[in-house]
């Protein structure tokens, strides 16, 4: 039997537990709801690894109750949910997942993108609604051309180039703002860097990907969507509190810009009363950016490499916190 133990949060593809049950004892959470906080700390309180997802909250009460444990791995990018300057602190690694979902998650964006443009889930919710009397009107069910429009992108990670490379394929126009110039995409795919007021006042299109951190929280306010065309389209694949969904109701009720196309919202679930959801230049999917099959299938066989590696004391394919590898000499 293995001295080593690992708790997986969630259900996750077989395959990526079959990676881990020849060196470590596996307790997998049989819901499909989180374990509570409590629940959470009780099965750390022995691990030596754990597996985990966005909804769980890994802070440092957690980690005090997880004496034992030398790794963390998430299956996501974004890693808001954990404290990530505790775990390094305490010398913990934390895998997540880049890379390997990028490409699904832009698919998604993009689908909302057109879908907001050109008003594909309205229309479904009109005629399923018993609206579709009328077969054709010249001038009914206009929406925003997308070939040829501005599509500005916030932050150029690997998400950010996927949407950049769709916009390409629809011959957009691609300007981008990130902390740092990414001269080489510029150059290879036809890029401009613009500063943020630029971007925000001449993109047709403005497509969020920025993690979550205190200072990129309602990164979109009520001055943001101000200075945004009224005619411009906004889209969210990043996280919910990167846009302040007050201001967003109000900028789309009010028409400061035309549609708004969200993978994430603030909160999640978004309640079914929330004022947003009256709107109908809005489409929203429940954060499924990269719930592909396939993207999720690879993701979660990166995270438990990611586990496999650090739990042993190996190097993480994909680690966040790498610092911690200096003081473990590796
Ligand atoms: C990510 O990878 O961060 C996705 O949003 C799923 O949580």
């Amino acid at each position: 039997m293995s001295s080593l133990r690992i708790f997986v949060t969630r259900r996750i593809f077989p395959e990526a537990l079959d990676l881990l049950s020849p060196f470590a004892e596996l307790e997998v959470w049989p819901g499909d709801y989180p374990p509570s906080p409590q629940e959470l700390r009780e099965k750390a309180a022995n691990a030596h690894g754990l597996l985990t997802n966005v909804m769980d909250r890994l802070d440092e009460e957690l980690l005090d109750a997880a004496p034992e444990l030398k790794a963390i791995s998430q299956v996501s990018v974004g890693l808001d949910n954990v404290d990530l300057a505790e775990a390094t602190r305490r010398g913990i690694p934390v895998g997540n997942t880049p890379g390997v979902l990028a490409k699904a998650t832009a698919d998604l964006g993009f689908g909302l993108l057109l879908d907001a443009a050109r008003r594909i889930s309205q229309g479904d919710r009109w005629l399923r609604a018993g609206n579709w009397r009328l077969a054709y009107h010249p001038m009914h069910w206009l929406g925003a051309e997308v070939h040829g429009a501005t599509l500005g992108i916030i932050g150029m990670g690997q998400i950010g180039l996927e949407m950049a490379k769709r916009g390409r394929g629809f011959d957009m126009k691609i300007i981008y703002h990130s902390r740092t110039r990414k001269p080489d995409l510029e150059t290879q795919y036809g890029l401009d860097w613009v500063q943020p007021d630029i971007l925000l006042s001449t993109a047709d299109f403005v497509s969020l990907h920025l993690p979550l951190t205190p200072e990129t929280r309602h990164y979109i306010g009520e001055a943001e969507l101000r200075s945004m065309k009224t005619t411009a389209i906004l889209i969210n694949l990043a996280r919910g509190p990167v846009v302040d969904p007050k201001a967003l109701y109000t900028a789309l009720k009010e028409g400061w810009i035309q549609a708004a196309g969200l993978d994430v919202t603030d909160p999640e679930p978004i309640p079914p009363d929330d004022p947003l959801l009256t709107l109908d230049n809005l489409v929203i999917s429940p954060h499924i950016g990269s719930a592909s099959v396939d993207s999720r299938r690879t993701t979660c066989l990166l995270a438990a490499r990611n586990l496999a590696a650090g739990i042993q004391g190996n190097r993480m394919e994909q680690c966040a916190n790498p610092e911690v590898y200096r003081a473990l000499g590796l």
